[in-house]
């Protein structure tokens, strides 16, 4: 008997607790979406069979995390918790100062209200809404310099989601002095697909920002599923550990803000990370203030524990292959039945390429906002507009249409099954066999900032120009 080299790559895990999901009928999802104003965001989620609205706080956690979550100490100050806490993130961060935070855009919050100012600006290869809504509240401009591959949805490149080298050397050529308080990278590339960076452009960015004198700080929300890009696609990665790899990304940087809710593998948490000691000062009195004692800073002493064991598990290298696998799975039958989608598939979601799939459809109607409306109504399943709902106001409230609509379908971790995306294909197929019966959008009530949350669309007819 010889054994079996497996073609299969499983789930890692078996389920021992299970959350019922219902599939509701067309009628009642046309109701629903009505009753959201056309925005799923608005949506209940009992009312949804799949939801890839995020991978964001979303994920299963482990027999091992729950169980160190009953063991917690909820001390207010100097908890064991937030010892073990710290001591996970100096483990593989390797930075100096740990500060907790509910949430990423709270580390995201704290930074930025305690390093930029009007007329600063802000580098990154592509900035999150929320990074971007920071900066921008600070009256700071954040400037995104994707690489060029990046806005060429179906060219496949191992790591689109690199900063562009040249277009960061010329903006800080451009800068007075004390005009970049830092230059942003953020892993994986969310706002542009979910792409990896690889770790000569990391090493190269940071090169450049520390010979001026810049801090380099590194958006980590995602750094397991970028280090596994790098150990399975960048020579000289590949008999590396994904712990080793992220051990060496943050080698390069002098801070990170994190959102523990993605490779932090909890369901809320997050935290700034930093070695600077004048600057996690500063940073420590703003998060009494904003978030809590610096032991807990707004996270529960089991949150705490969660987030300790949750990172070390995001990085284990079977729980990587699955994870990375799952989403490779659902893009390589999307590109078999000709769905544009930006390739190749990233770490955390697949992007359906609304404004190829409705080419017909004008871009001032929002083509991401009709494809994602239409996978809800078809099939039950939310995912969310990355376009121009998400983008396209500008802050003096003009409208600028985002170069491309997308939409993310982004996968919570250890949560759907093969069959789950099995179930998926079928959907996006079905919306698009029928992709000239989909109305546009028009926006008729937003928020100033961040609208696509909260704003109220109404379908046109369809066919409108
Ligand atoms: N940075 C990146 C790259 C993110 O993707 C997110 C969140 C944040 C910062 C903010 O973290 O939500 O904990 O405050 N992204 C989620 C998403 C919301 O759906 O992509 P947070």
């Amino acid at each position: 008997m010889k054994p079996l080299s497996p073609k299969s790559i499983i789930e890692p895990f078996r389920i021992r607790s299970v959350e019922p999901i219902h599939l509701t009928s067309f009628e009642h999802r046309q109701q629903a979406l009505a009753q959201a104003g056309y925005n799923p965001f608005l949506l209940r989620a009992d009312d949804v069979l799949i939801d890839l609205l995020t991978d964001s706080g979303t994920g299963a956690m482990s027999s091992r995390q729950w169980a160190a979550m009953i063991s917690s100490d909820e001390s207010y100050a100097g908890a064991t918790s937030f010892y073990r806490f710290e001591r996970a993130v100096q483990d593989i961060t390797g930075f100096k100062y740990v500060i907790p935070t509910h949430q990423g855009r709270a580390a995201e919050h704290i930074l930025f209200a305690c390093i930029a100012k009007t007329g600063d600006v802000i580098p990154s290869n592509a900035h999150f809404d929320t990074t971007r809504a920071h900066v921008e509240s600070r009256g700071a401009q954040a400037r995104d310099l994707p690489c060029e591959q990046a806005s060429r949805t179906s060219e496949r490149h191992p790591f689109k989601g690199n900063v562009d080298l040249e277009a960061l050397r010329e903006t800080i050529a451009g800068s007075k002095p004390g005009e970049i308080p830092v230059v942003m990278m953020t892993v994986t590339n969310n706002a542009c697909g979910g792409q990896p960076v690889s770790m000569a452009n990391i090493r190269a960015a940071s090169a450049l920002a520390r010979e001026h004198g810049i801090p380099f700080i590194i958006d980590a929300c995602r750094f397991a599923e970028n280090a596994w890009f790098i150990k399975t696609r960048e020579p000289g990665y590949e008999h590396a550990t994904p712990i080793a790899i992220a051990r060496e990304m943050f080698h390069l940087a002098d801070g990170c803000t994190m959102s523990a809710k993605k490779d932090g593998m909890a369901n809320i948490g997050g935290f700034l990370a930093l070695n600077d000691d004048a600057l996690a000062v500063r940073c420590r009195n703003l998060e009494i203030l904003t978030e809590g004692f610096p032991t807990y800073g707004g996270m529960a002493g089991y949150d705490l524990e969660a987030v300790a064991l949750g990172l070390y598990e995001a990085l284990d290298e079977e729980y990587l292959r699955y994870r990375i696998r799952s989403i490779e799975y659902l893009g390589d039958k999307l590109i078999a039945a000709d769905i544009p989608i930006v390739q190749p598939t990233g770490g955390h979601a697949v992007y359906l390429d609304a404004s190829a799939l409705l080419s017909h459809m004008p871009a001032a109607n929002f083509p991401g906002w009709a494809l994602n409306n239409a996978l809800y109504l078809v099939g039950g399943v939310r995912g969310v507009e990355i376009g121009s709902v998400m983008f396209g106001r500008q802050l003096d409230g003009s409208e600028r249409l985002a170069q491309t609509d997308l939409v993310r379908l982004a996968f919570p971790r250890r949560v759907y099954t093969q069959s789950h995306v099995d179930y998926l294909a079928e959907v996006i197929l079905a919306v698009a066999a029928q992709k000239r019966e989909l109305p546009g959008y028009r926006i008729v009530n937003q928020a100033p900032v961040l609208r696509h949350f909260t704003a109220q669309l109404e379908p046109l007819p369809v066919g409108s120009v």
